[in-house]
């Protein structure tokens, strides 16, 4: 059995930010939902440890992790004493438990798998991710021993300036046998730079106490990019981006220029749909075969579009159910909507699905056929039947039945030689 735990109650000072740093959005989902995601299918719990703005990391941990739970540190007086905070939840637990951290978001199930293996395989008892970073500024260093083997972590506000060129660093991620290293916690001291529990001290303590210690170096080291400051947040968007990117075309997907799209690692899409530029998709989505997709479309997550469909420049949909062979081709919001198979969406068409007053989103539903004349406004909630014709610059604000021609419009009005007059 391997449990779970997880960092997330430091401030996130580097971030300048009212936010709690590990609720951070990466195409929408928090940083702390990357980490979750990645261990599901590796622990049967996890245990989020919370501290700053407690509330709201718990709030977002219980609505959307079922397996989490939420243990307060407080004060909060660094990694190793954060850890200590499990201790009572797993008194008699004799398996692994696996550490992350929130802010490290790129890591990967895979890499997190192959980690505990390698863990297993060399009968470790405690193993940490390392890796090699050019430019390992801010991270702590490992520092072997001259046979090679691991001697201790030094922080960069702690290493000496020989220790500083180490370019070894440590992930934040370790995998260990919690019975043996469990009385560390209670150990840890705080003679440091940063008068801090160190987790990173761990490292030591096994090795003065004979544990078997090992790293597993990890040869991607874009995984354990950490996200420190909003320049770290950008440029982690963009390795997620460039990944997903490269995995869709890899899956028979066309994206026009890689450069101007950005898509999430949530959504779907089926081959030989294309994507063309500066087209943004996040959230969780799901896109058919032979579609297209922009350039400048906008979804915004729990998008369902089937097979064969357009949706064109300017056009913005969210929380929708699209069926096939249907068009959205310009500048239109389609939102709270399902709309059938071989439904034509004029240029401009607007569903209006919320009352600012009573503060309700509400559905509208377009059944197969249904064309609608550009620049209308379904005022929602609102039903249009079978095959019926909206006609241009329409306000629908009551049901349609099906295969009707409907429209509201002001009676045209010309007056001859108006203007020479
Ligand atoms: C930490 C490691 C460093 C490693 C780096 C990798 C320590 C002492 N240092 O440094 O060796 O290279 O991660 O990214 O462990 N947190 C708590 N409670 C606390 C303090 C921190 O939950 O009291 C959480 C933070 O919310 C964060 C994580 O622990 O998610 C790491 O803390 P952070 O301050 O970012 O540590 P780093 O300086 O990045
Ligand atoms: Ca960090």
């Amino acid at each position: 059995m391997i449990k779970a735990v997880i960092l997330a109650a430091g401030k996130g000072t580097r971030m300048k930010s009212d936010t709690p740093k590990v609720l951070h959005q990466i195409f929408s989902k928090p940083l702390l939902g990357y980490v979750l995601d990645n261990v599901k299918n590796i622990a049967d719990e996890s245990f989020v440890i919370v501290g700053h703005h407690a509330e709201e990391v718990t709030k977002f941990v219980e609505k959307h992790y079922n397996n989490a739970k939420t243990v307060l540190q407080t004060p909060q007086l660094g990694t190793g004493h954060a850890v200590s905070m499990v201790c009572p939840h797993l008194e008699n637990f004799d398996g692994q438990v696996i550490i992350l951290c929130g802010d490290t978001p790129l890591i990967t199930e895979k890499t997190l798998k192959e980690f505990i293996e390698y863990h297993n395989k060399n009968n470790s008892d405690l193993t940490v991710m390392s890796t090699i970073f050019e430019n390992p500024a801010n991270y702590g260093r490992i520092i072997r021993e001259s046979d090679n083997t691991l001697k201790c972590i030094v922080e960069e506000k702690d290493a000496t300036p020989e220790q500083k060129l180490v370019k070894e660093v440590n992930a934040g991620i370790y995998c260990l046998n919690w019975a043996k290293v469990k009385p560390a916690f209670s150990q840890l001291t705080s003679n440091n730079a940063q008068g801090e529990y160190y987790l990173t001290d761990i490292i030591a303590w096994g090795k003065k106490n004979d544990l078997k210690v090992n790293a597993y170096i990890l040869e991607n080291s874009d995984e354990i990019y950490g996200i420190n400051s909003r320049q770290n947040l950008a440029a982690a968007t963009r390795i997620i981006n460039e990944r997903k990117l490269n995995s869709l075309m890899e899956n028979g997907v066309t994206i026009v220029d890689p450069t101007s799209t950005w898509i999430s690692e949530d959504t779907e899409i089926g081959s030989d749909t294309t994507v063309f530029p500066a087209t943004y998709i996040e959230g969780k989505n799901k896109i058919g075969k032979n579609c297209k997709i922009g350039p400048c479309a906008h979804l915004r997550g729990d998008v369902e579009i089937a097979d064969n469909c357009k949706i064109g420049n300017f056009v913005e949909v969210k929380k929708a159910k699209i069926n096939h062979n249907t068009n959205a081709g310009h500048l239109s919001y389609i939102g709270d909507a399902e709309l059938g198979s071989n439904v034509n969406i004029g240029a401009g068409t607007i569903t209006a699905n919320y009352d600012p007053i009573s503060k309700v989103k509400s559905r509208t539903i377009l059944k197969d056929n249904v064309k609608i004349g550009s620049n209308t406004v379904l005022v929602a909630p609102v039903e249009i039947g079978k095959g019926t014709n909206i006609g241009a610059g329409s306000v629908i604000t009551k049901n349609i039945t099906e295969w009707a021609l409907a429209l509201t419009r002001a009676p045209l009005r010309v007056i001859e030689k108006w203007v020479k007059h």
